[in-house]
């Protein structure tokens, strides 16, 4: 039986040997917090587009990380940020235009009903603040998520991340569904995860706490990434409406056009969010989250509890943002994400057809999930396996991480402006990496 894993224990550093040099340092300053990523970390110095440069000089194709999804040190982000920097930066409470600008941008990328955007500085606050107005909306107290969720790290939001808890049991007021794909639900994915949820509002009701929402990323990114068919989350989502909880789309991973045909994950799902969470790519890289919701369900929290954020908002954020969403449309990055990822894709199943260590290619856009494992080609997931290939890509200087329960799928997510030549790299890089 392979063994769950952590999602922060992921390819990490072990930090019990003390390390050296740099790493050292780093651990003298972050002590038991600290998570370096790769056995052997790697120290960073520039970046630009989707490649990284590390101190000792290797360029890196980084399929890593989608927050600089527009692109490491775009340009136009870079200036919009230095030139409000350097004019005007201050909290929400003033008022300054470039923050409504924003603001109105946003919100032509979501559905009419939310019309309210609150302003936070991480995807954690995000979905602190959303479950919060779950919560105060609904009158009951149970959350559903999925079994290897990371929706962040607040004390609230730690309670409904499974992936992050490595010996506290998951409270109460949590119930766990499995994870949208096939090992669990068989070929009628839609139904089966619906059955699931419906079971878990059971769970809640019988333990005194009802659903006050359902929280999801409609990519499951930690999960291992599960995106199709397109439009199995509906039912699910209808069923916890239809009680009076409410839906929370966590966008913090699939948001801003990733996942190629939509611009939001759960627009691929057919489905009407009571709320939406962003983050990570929004101001690619400078830290900007938000949360999106229904006025009244908005006022009905903020009737008990005051809400402020000193730096959610402040307009070097809004600068970042606009400058993010200028660059998605001028560029046509949505469409880059469909193309590439299809051609990306495409050239990774061609990989797992040759091999038995490769034992699916799942997702959307430029978010792919490739399963690795065992030798004796029973597909069981193989963890170790996964760190070999992970490290393999490295040597051939191309960045990319695990996901899922077991720690056995590739979480492909490079940014959103690659080109087909760095699709091509990657391709023949993992080739190599899963052949040894
Ligand atoms: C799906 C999802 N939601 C929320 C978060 C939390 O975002 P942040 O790290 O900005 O607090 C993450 C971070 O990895 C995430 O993957």
């Amino acid at each position: 039986m392979s063994q769950i894993r952590q999602i922060l224990d992921m390819n990490a550093f072990d930090a019990s040997t003390g390390g050296e040099g740099a790493v050292k340092r780093r651990l003298d300053n972050l002590g038991a917090a600290s998570v370096l990523f790769y056995r052997e970390p790697i120290e960073m110095v520039a970046a630009k587009g989707a490649w990284m440069e590390a101190r000792d000089g290797t360029r890196y194709l980084d399929f890593y990380n989608n927050v600089p999804s527009v692109g490491h040190s775009h340009p136009e982000v870079v200036a919009a940020v230095s030139a409000q920097v350097a004019k005007l930066n201050t909290n929400t409470r003033y008022l300054v235009e470039i923050v409504d600008d924003y603001l109105e941008a946003l919100k032509t990328k979501l559905h009419g009903q939310l019309s309210n955007v609150v302003m936070t500085c991480s995807g954690s606050e995000a979905n602190d603040l959303a479950i919060r107005v779950a919560r105060a909306v609904s009158g009951k107290t149970g959350v559903i998520v999925t079994e290897t969720a990371y929706h962040g790290n607040t004390a609230l939001v730690t309670e409904v991340s499974p992936s992050a808890l490595k010996r506290s049991p998951l409270p109460d007021h949590v119930v766990i569904v499995p994870a949208p794909g096939a090992a669990a639900y068989g070929e009628d994915i839609a139904n089966g995860f619906r059955a699931a949820v419906v079971a878990a509002m059971e769970t809640l009701e019988t333990r005194g706490h009802g659903t006050a929402a359902f929280l999801a990323d409609s990519i499951f990114s930690s999960d291992g990434i599960f995106a199709d068919p397109a439009g199995f989350l509906l039912p699910a989502v209808q069923a916890v409406q239809e009680d009076g909880g409410l839906y929370i789309a966590d966008e913090v991973q699939p948001g801003f056009g990733r996942t190629g045909d939509a611009f939001w994950g759960y627009e691929r799902h057919g489905i009407a969010p009571d709320i939406v969470t962003m983050g990570k790519p929004m101001g690619n890289g400078f830290p900007m989250a938000g949360m999106a919701a229904r006025p009244e369900h908005l006022a009905a929290f903020c009737e008990d509890v005051g809400y402020f954020n000193t730096f959610g908002g402040n307009p070097v954020a809004a600068a970042a943002g606009l400058a993010v969403l200028r660059v998605i449309a001028e560029e046509g990055l949505q469409g880059n994400a469909l193309r590439v990822g299809a051609h990306l894709k495409a050239g990774l199943s061609e990989v797992a057809a040759g091999s038995d260590r490769v034992t699916e290619v799942r997702g959307a856009g430029l978010f792919l999930g490739v399963d690795l494992g065992a030798e004796d080609g029973s597909g069981a997931p193989d963890a170790g396996y996964t760190v070999q290939v992970i490290d393999r890509m490295r040597a051939a200087g191309v960045l990319i991480g695990a996901a899922g329960r077991f720690g056995a799928t590739l979480k492909v997510r490079p940014p959103l402006c690659l080109n087909m030549a760095e699709a091509d790299r990657f391709i023949e890089a993992f080739s190599g990496a899963v052949k040894g």
